[in-house]
């Protein structure tokens, strides 16, 4: 099995649509982490009974809340940091412990539009192609290595809450395969690992 921990800030369906496609499998999702007390991806973590633990950033240096973060990472042996909305900057400090062990999801097709206006900007631009990047997470703003890209026709219909809702569709449905994959691999890694050590 693999152990993951999605982080994230706000609504969380994202958050609701990963924990639904691990629930029946052999992997776990072990926690939430989230920097805002009343976020509604606490509520949907309480209802999933997924541990979640929230991080208090304000009045502290960052590499103290993510000291925080990590030991609670540690504790639960996490493999993989499932990003879901999560509104603030790491840095190397974290990103240096799990090297190409998180990952991103961002509602457009970058190099277009990064930063947290993604749908607005996309759907401002006029591109006719919209859609979403789930990636690896470097040290920039949604420059890391992308997974992949899945694109969807913005019509002149389109107002930005439908757009917005053809993005949701595309990243509901993209982002919990992409994990899966990734964790099934990590899975076998993790079993040869053992095979070795017990041989
Ligand atoms: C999503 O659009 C995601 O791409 C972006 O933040 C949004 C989070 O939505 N990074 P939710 O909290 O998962 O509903």
């Amino acid at each position: 099995m693999a152990n993951i921990s999605v982080f994230a800030s706000g609504n969380g369906s994202n958050f609701q649509a990963i924990a639904e496609k691990i629930k029946d499998t052999r992997h776990c999702i072990c926690s939430c982490i989230c920097d805002q007390k009343d976020a509604y991806v606490l509520t949907r973590a309480r209802d999933l009974s997924i541990p979640s633990y929230i991080i208090d950033y304000s009045k502290r240096k960052r590499k103290e809340t993510e000291e925080e973060i990590i030991s609670i990472l540690e504790k639960q042996n996490i493999d993989i940091v499932c990003f879901a909305g999560f509104m603030r900057i790491i840095t190397p400090f974290f990103i240096n412990k799990y090297p190409k062990r998180i990952i991103n999801i961002h509602p457009s097709l970058l190099p277009k539009y990064p930063g947290t206006r993604g749908i607005q900007e996309s759907f401002e631009s006029g591109d006719r192609e919209i859609g979403i990047t789930i990636h690896w997470v470097d040290e920039g703003v949604d420059t890391g290595e992308i997974i992949l890209q899945k694109k969807c026709i913005r019509t002149s219909e389109d107002t930005l809450e439908s757009a917005e809702m053809k993005i949701h569709h595309l990243e509901h449905t993209y982002y919990p395969e992409v994990i899966m994959q990734i964790v099934n691999k990590i899975d076998n890694r993790n079993k040869i690992l053992q095979s070795w050590r017990e041989n």
